[in-house]
């Protein structure tokens, strides 16, 4: 074995919202080919992107976690084709990072992806995207190693992207893509990456700890909206609060448990609910064992 493996290792420290129990053993692969290699032998891995969009038990998670990070990040920009330009690269990229590398090339395409947090497998995972762009409208193909270890690339149109999902098969771990950028002057890609920035500074508790949006928009509605209005801007329970700036965040305000977070999360599902007769769907994945 070469990678370097922790055991028990907190998760909090890899997580947007600073909440997570141990991880009984996590794998720090040091390369693509390592992570296959961890993948193939382990079978049922857990794996871990940026941490963004999730919320881990605080008993933590059983078996093998592993880290795509730094490692698995390498980038490759095609000679253009035209106006196209193929930008290939690996699960642990984040994906500010290469918005911002793609906008220095005078590359359009992820200027939505700008300041969003996490690695490029966790946002082709969950189709990340905003009002101005997604995952699947650059997604030309995603490579993907299965539970029993083989290798498979799939078209962007094979990967059933849908608002905030993908169809990817469970136990799919993602470990690279292609994405499609378009040439364009820098200083208007720039720009764009700005406003939508500043837009999302004004309107969310970016400077706390979270886990970005708890729940998907329903269909012709804003779930945000829907938690104002049952009253629950600045509902606590322990550390975790519904935030005063955007109802559809839930921000740690120290010490919050996994269990504080799935408490608000229920009290917001049951009033809506009440309320308005809308069922709100989760954004965030639960890791790890919970008593819902
Ligand atoms: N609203 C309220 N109260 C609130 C929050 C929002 O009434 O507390 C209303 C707003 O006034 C607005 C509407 O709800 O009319 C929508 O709000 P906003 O413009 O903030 O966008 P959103 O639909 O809540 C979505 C994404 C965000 C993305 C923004 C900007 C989802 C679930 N969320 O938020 O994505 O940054 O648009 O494009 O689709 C994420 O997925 O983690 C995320 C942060």
């Amino acid at each position: 074995m070469e990678e370097s493996v922790e055991k028990n290792a907190p998760l909090s420290r890899f997580t947007t919202f600073r909440i997570g129990g141990p991880a009984e053993r996590l794998v720090h692969p040091r390369n693509v080919e390592e992570a296959i290699s961890v993948l193939s032998r382990e079978g049922q891995v857990f794996i871990l992107g940026g941490g963004s969009n999730i919320l881990v038990s605080d008993e933590g998670v059983r078996g093998v976690t592993m880290r795509l990070s730094k490692f698995c990040a390498d980038v490759e920009f095609s000679p253009a084709q035209g106006n196209k330009v193929i930008v290939k690269a690996q699960a642990g990229l984040s994906l500010t990072r290469l918005s911002g590398l793609a906008m220095r090339r005078g590359l359009s395409g992820l200027e939505f992806a700008y300041g969003i947090p996490g690695t490029l497998g966790g946002a082709l995972a969950m189709n990340a995207g905003t009002r101005e762009g997604e995952m699947k409208d650059i997604a030309v193909s995603v490579t993907v190693v299965t539970r029993d270890g083989a290798v498979k690339r799939l078209s962007g149109g094979e990967c059933g992207f849908s608002y905030r999902s993908s169809g990817f098969a469970d136990g799919d771990a993602i470990v690279e893509c292609e994405l499609a950028l378009r040439r364009d002057d820098d200083a208007r890609i720039r720009e764009r990456m700005r406003k939508g920035w500043e837009a999302r500074k004004a309107s969310q508790p970016l400077d706390k700890p979270s886990a970005g949006s708890i729940f998907k928009n329903p269909a012709g509605n804003f779930a945000g909206r829907l938690i104002e209005a049952v009253g629950l801007k600045g509902y606590c329970v322990g550390g975790a609060m519904v935030s005063e700036k955007h109802a559809n965040f839930i921000v740690n305000t120290g010490g919050a448990s996994a269990g504080d977070v799935l408490a608000v999360i229920k009290e917001a599902e049951r009033r809506v609910y009440e309320t308005s007769g809308v069922r709100l769907e989760r954004e965030i994945k639960l890791v790890g064992r919970f008593d819902e």
